[in-house]
């Protein structure tokens, strides 16, 4: 989800163009318009089969049927008092847990005071919102995952933690503290945990500073059960953001600049699933839900922006 806009420009002219792997089906669904910048920081799916895109650079979530003849995106929702949007996660049936605040994306920032979960509930037809609590300490907030009914886990990045957030009293506390959760010491890049899948009662993390993939056993209010092992770690040059479980539930994560990576569990072997320069900046995905979609992977990007160009956020579906 957020990421580091320098780190990745200064890394693209170290590489080559990359090419397209034949290995799966790419589809360009809808790329923002380029007139301002849009970057796509988070992906979820509602039970339609229709997608929210949260964006980052302004305070809206978008919504997309990705099987209309010519799929748009539109606003759904506007929240005031905040710049961008990250994490998103499916509490029950069409109603969503989400993180609002204040980013400086360009300086890999969040405005300390600004960031709060908010509920988006779709089950009426019309959007309903409320505030479901502040997390003033935050810094970053970033991915999302719903531990259980009433849970959500929500990953603080430069702090390297992750929170708990029960959604029906809005209490909430630090669940997670651990150094595999931390951005490198004196880093650049000050990103660690990014993106929060739990599946079952196990959290799997990227942690986009060390570049690793790993899970960890947890507990029903999502605190630790166990002690975390790391499964896999970027190739050189690249880096993990955030990422999808299939049904049998391997990670395909998005790896900037332009490539997925799948991970094979429980051996941890891992290869690169696409490279293409089409894709630009590949920040998250989530998998279709209905039978004739679950093999479709559907990846937003948050595109570039630099002094000469923009390049806004796209959405593609990815047969896989
Ligand atoms: C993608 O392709 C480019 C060009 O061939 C290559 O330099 C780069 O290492 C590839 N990326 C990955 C993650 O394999
Ligand atoms: C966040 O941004 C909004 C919109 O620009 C602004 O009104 C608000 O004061 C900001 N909040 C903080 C804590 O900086």
């Amino acid at each position: 989800m957020l990421r580091n806009k320098l780190l990745p420009s200064f890394l693209l002219s170290l590489l080559a163009p990359a090419l397209a792997e034949a290995n799966v089906n790419i589809r360009k669904l809808y790329q923002f318009p380029n007139d301002v910048f849009h970057d796509i920081e988070n992906i979820a799916i509602r039970s339609n089969g229709h997608l929210l895109l949260n964006a980052i650079t302004e305070p809206v979530v978008y919504t997309l049927d990705p099987r209309a003849a010519t799929p748009t995106a539109t606003p759904l929702h506007q929240f005031d008092g905040a710049t961008g949007l990250a994490g998103i996660t499916e509490v029950s049936p069409d109603v969503f847990a989400l993180v609002v605040g204040n980013y400086s994306v360009h300086e890999l920032k969040g405005i300390q005071g600004s960031f709060g979960i908010w509920k988006l509930d779709l089950t009426s037809g019309t959007p309903v919102v409320s505030k479901i609590t502040s997390i003033p300490e935050g810094q970053p907030l970033n991915g999302m995952t719903t531990a259980s009914e009433n849970v959500v886990l929500v990953a603080d990045s430069p702090v390297g933690i992750v929170y708990s957030v029960n959604i029906n009293t809005g209490a909430y506390q630090v669940a997670i503290q651990d150094t595999q959760f931390q951005p490198p010491p004196g880093s650049p890049f000050p990103l660690g945990v990014n993106g929060i899948h739990r599946r079952d009662g196990t959290l799997y993390f990227t942690n986009s500073g060390l570049n690793t993939f790993g899970k960890l056993p947890i507990t029903a209010q999502g605190t630790a059960a166990g002690v975390i092992s790391i499964i896999a770690s970027a190739p050189a040059n690249n880096f993990y953001d955030d990422f999808a479980l299939d049904a049998g539930g391997n990670p395909w994560i998005t790896l900037h600049p332009h490539a997925l990576e799948i991970v094979r569990l429980p051996s941890g072997s891992h290869s690169i699933a696409l490279n293409s320069t089409e894709v630009v900046h590949p920040t998250s995905c989530i998998f279709g839900n209905s039978c004739d979609t679950k093999r479709t992977l559907y990846v937003v990007t948050a595109g570039e922006e630099t002094e000469s160009h923009i390049i806004s956020g796209q959405v593609f579906a990815i047969t896989v």
